[in-house]
């Protein structure tokens, strides 16, 4: 593989990619896309049907739901890096084996190199193991950790609250707490407390005492 020293580049070699079998199945790849110097990265799980046609990512029901979300901070989706784990679609929407995700993975990596954004946001459970691989989603949601030189923000995948809407609530409110994460991550925090908090979520499931000495 030749070197990967662009965002474009890193797009070139994923339309030309038959590294895996998805790329048999896929009309269109779809790399990601948002500024090379953006200060948050999303990361998703794969293209649906709709990005699979228009080889853009969350551009399906997902990604409307994300429109929404993205205006309570303040900023578009322009204003973001929106990347995924498998850069073409799974047929029928299944979900992404770990064979197809490890021969992905090196353009997310290229990719998360490049944009060294200020934090990560992890949508839904896929994107968070690859960078806590033993967690849960409901358990790691609405925290942000170090992995590595990264600051990872853990929260579910909006395409959750279109089936279940008593969970949109929580993603609204993990959603809403990305300034003050990427604030503690500009200034180190995370990493010295290990841990942020979002908000003060009431619910058991979040109120597990190892959580503030995992990492
Ligand atoms: N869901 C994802 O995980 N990614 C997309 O790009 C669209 C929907
Ligand atoms: Fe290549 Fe990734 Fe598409 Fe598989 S999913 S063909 S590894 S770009």
């Amino acid at each position: 593989m030749s070197d990967m020293n662009s965002i474009e580049e890193i797009a070139r070699q994923v339309h030309s990619c038959t590294d895996c079998p998805l790329s048999n199945s896929r009309t269109n790849a779809v790399p990601g896309e948002g500024p090379t110097d953006a200060e948050i990265l999303l990361i998703g799980e794969g293209p649906g049907y709709h990005e699979d046609r228009q080889g853009r990512p969350f551009v399906g029901p997902a990604g409307k739901f994300l429109e929404q979300l993205l205006p309570s901070i303040r900023l578009g989706r322009e204003d973001v890096f929106i990347a995924n784990m498998v850069k073409c679609r799974p047929s029928n929407n299944r979900d992404p084996l770990p064979a197809e995700i490890a021969a992905c993975s090196k353009y997310l990596d290229r990719q998360i190199e490049l944009v060294n954004p200020k934090l990560v946001v992890t949508l839904g459970r896929f994107s968070m193991a690859r960078f806590f691989p033993k967690e849960s989603i409901s358990r790691a949601r609405g925290k942000a950790r170090k992995a590595g030189n990264l600051t990872v923000y853990p929260i579910m995948h909006p395409a959750a609250a279109l089936h279940r809407q008593e969970l949109r609530k929580a993603i609204e409110d993990d959603f809403k707490a990305i300034p003050e994460v990427l604030k503690l991550a500009a200034s180190q925090a995370v990493e010295e407390t290990g841990d942020i908090q979002s908000s003060d979520h009431s619910d058991s499931t979040t109120q597990q005492p190892q959580q503030l000495s995992m990492f």
